[in-house]
């Protein structure tokens, strides 16, 4: 963590620094959506949900305020630098017993908060435009990055039902996203993603490796010194 302050004050606040709730007028958010393929069965949609992306945070708190953000512990022990929190049937967790999908969120022993109507829409149109229609995801894992906080090198594989597509959205400041081949040491690329991008990856490329380089110092108008990601999947 490079700050000590606390991570659901920061997805709370409105103030600058938290997840704000400002306005983007003017904003290259307002360039028209475009795809680009990065590999068989894998696309990013370019600002796809720029125009939700207001209505995607306000939810994504109410979502923190019910289930809060944390700082899950390996298998092997080490504590991630992401902070993460679920939505929907089902939670991806991790522990020193290793990494599962769980009903209840096991910091409050309650289920995991519904999945908001609108996370579900984004997620679905994106998998459609991508070419994987009725897609209906059973859990949204939240991710929060703070600047110098990085997600490593993985595959996706803790799901039943690998015909699903992962649907990734991006929200708040630029990050670099890593995306591989099927083997851990095959070729990785960089891609920019940036506020509104929604990548998607399925087919072929379900189980490609991929994780998010080390976040850079920003400010974002949406989030202030965060980035969002909300991933979807279909568990089972
Ligand atoms: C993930 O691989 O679960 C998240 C990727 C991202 O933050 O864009
Ligand atoms: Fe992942």
């Amino acid at each position: 963590m490079s700050s000590k302050r606390p991570i659901n004050s920061a997805i709370n606040s409105g103030q600058s620094g938290g997840l704000g709730s400002g306005h983007l007028f003017g904003d290259p958010d307002d360039e028209p959506p475009w795809e680009e393929t990065i590999a068989p069965g894998a696309v990013l949609l370019r600002r796809h949900a720029s125009a939700q992306a207001e209505a995607l945070l306000a939810a994504a708190r109410q979502v923190v305020a019910a289930a809060p953000l944390r700082h899950l512990v390996t298998p092997g022990g080490k504590t991630m630098s992401v902070a993460m929190t679920n939505c929907g049937d089902w939670g991806w967790v991790s522990d020193r017993r290793g990494y599962r999908y769980d009903p209840i969120d096991p910091d409050s022993g309650r289920p995991w908060p519904p999945m908001p109507d609108i996370f579900r829409e984004v997620a679905r149109n994106a998998a459609d435009r991508a070419g994987y229609p009725d897609f209906a995801p059973q859990a949204c894992l939240m991710n929060l990055y703070r600047p110098g906080t990085r997600l490593t090198l993985h595959q996706d594989r803790d799901e039943l039902d690998l015909a699903a597509p992962i649907v990734s959205v991006s929200l708040g400041l630029p990050a670099i996203f890593l995306f591989g081949g099927l083997q851990r040491g095959d070729r990785t690329r960089r891609f920019p993603l940036q506020h509104g991008d929604v990548a998607v990856w399925g087919g072929p490329s379900r189980l490609a490796f991929h994780g998010i380089a080390p976040l850079a110092e920003g400010h974002h108008p949406a989030t202030g010194s965060v980035r969002v990601n909300l991933t979807f999947r279909k568990t089972r």
